[in-house]
């Protein structure tokens, strides 16, 4: 299908993360290789300071603002500082009732820290598509908080991830995606197969007497659950029944609703944002309380008198049907449109012909990025015009949401913001996010 393939690799395009090209095969030569250093991240702003008098906040208080104590300081905060201030949120109170965490929750270098070992560390993270290393010898790299890492489908078909760091001097291995026979290190020049394996030590002697076995990429649990592709740092977690571990009870829903074997990857956009992680998911499950007042045209596609959101363990779903008097006639999200939001940072969407991934991923605490993945129907790979269309509507979305959550993160780095309130029923996801946020940090 010669159009449908033009459509497809006109959109088809992953950001490299490096800024070298990525598509070509290896010939596994240490030429093959190349490394900007820039794509290193340092996640400890020192300019953000930890409060060390957290305001204790109580559940009938009123509704005014609660100013943080005057003094800050830069001194590292002891693990019970940080378990303080997770408790400064009380998912016992009623959400009528209840305040929302305080503003450290998203500016705190040491916040962010637990975080990423209690909840990024742990349990299955999405790494990327399946699509990605369909083919032997394909590879992608991604940033999960502070861990490199590599995925990687060797030449006998079986899928791996590894820490993305060479064994020899700790240098980042391999950029971007592509399809490589072996990844060459860009340093001193090591070859590693894409099975991880140590296959050339350059320059080492028989006096040498390190064993390459013991020098291969350092191996991470990886996983393929329908179009996703999983790691885990954590080593004790089970490979099987992988969906149910990562989305729980809602596994069958999500797969049901959202998965359809013939829908094709078409396009990735990122959005870098200069917010905390939280902000973006907080905004994201706010049922659409946003929606008429800052995306103006989204607003016009839906029925927001069918908006329903449940929310069911890790995973908030929402579903609303859509407004059949679009003043531009333009059909986007067909009947209706199903939302399922998996915490900590990963929604699948299903509308129309389309399904959209939106993962946003922790850099720093005042740092995010927010990857967009769009599929479409395959009997619509050819409609160049409707492909484009509908990817600059969502796009845009996402351009108003940056703008937003970008003005939320300096609010809450002012001094005039400590808490906020839920406002009930349409905010109940966030406060269901925030309770499982207290559980899993506590
Ligand atoms: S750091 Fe990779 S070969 Fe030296
Ligand atoms: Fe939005």
């Amino acid at each position: 299908m010669a159009a449908s393939a033009s459509a497809t690799t006109m959109l088809l395009k992953y950001p490299t993360i490096c800024g070298v090209p990525n598509n070509e095969s290896s010939s596994c030569s240490p030429k093959d290789n190349h490394l900007n250093v820039s794509q290193q991240q340092n996640n400890n702003n020192p300019l953000l300071k930890f409060r060390t008098q957290p305001t204790k906040l109580v559940a009938n208080a009123v509704a005014s603002p609660v100013f943080p104590a005057s003094s800050t300081t830069t001194s590292s905060p002891s693990s019970s500082s940080i378990n303080q201030l997770v408790h400064e949120f009380d998912p016992k109170i009623p959400p009528e009732d209840a305040f929302t965490p305080p503003s450290s929750w998203y500016t705190e270098p040491a916040f962010y820290s637990h975080e990423l070992d209690r909840i990024f560390y742990k349990g299955w993270q999405v790494a990327g598509i399946s699509d990605q290393i369909k083919e032997k010898n394909q590879y992608f790299t991604g940033t999960l908080g502070n861990v490199e890492y590599v995925v990687s489908r060797d030449g006998e078909g079986k899928v791996h991830a590894f820490h993305n760091v060479c064994t020899h001097r700790a240098s980042i291995l391999a950029c971007g995606s592509g399809k490589k026979s072996c990844f060459v290190c860009p340093y001193h020049g090591w070859v590693f197969g894409m099975d991880g394996d140590l296959t050339k030590a350059t320059q080492t002697t028989d006096a040498q007497t390190f064993d390459p076995k013991e020098y291969g990429l350092k191996p991470l649990k990886v996983a393929v659950w329908g179009p996703f592709v999983l790691i885990s740092l954590d080593k004790t977690l089970p490979e099987s029944d992988v969906g149910t571990e990562w989305l729980g009870s809602s596994a069958e829903d999500v797969k049901a609703h959202a998965f359809d074997p013939s829908l094709k990857f078409i396009h990735r956009s990122e959005f870098p944002m200069e917010c905390n992680w939280k902000v973006f998911s907080d905004n994201y499950l706010d049922s659409s309380y946003h929606v008429p007042y800052a995306h103006k045209y989204y607003a016009t596609e839906l029925d927001f008198d069918t908006y329903d959101t449940q929310t069911i363990g890790k995973v908030v779903i929402q579903r609303v049907g859509s407004n059949t008097n679009r003043p531009d006639g333009f059909d986007r999200l067909g009947e209706k449109a199903f939302y399922a939001f998996t915490y900590p940072n990963f929604a699948v969407e299903r509308y129309g012909p389309w399904m959209t991934t939106m993962h946003v991923q922790p850099i720093a605490q005042r740092k995010c990025k927010l990857v967009v993945d769009y599929y479409i129907e395959d009997s619509l790979l050819d409609n160049k015009d409707y492909i484009e269309k509908g990817i600059a509507i969502n796009d845009n979305v996402q351009k108003e949401d940056k703008v937003l959550c970008e003005s939320v993160q300096k609010g809450l780095e002012t001094p005039a913001y400590r808490s906020g309130r839920y406002v009930m029923p349409i905010e109940k996801g966030i406060h269901h996010f925030h309770c499982w946020l207290h559980q899993i940090l506590k």
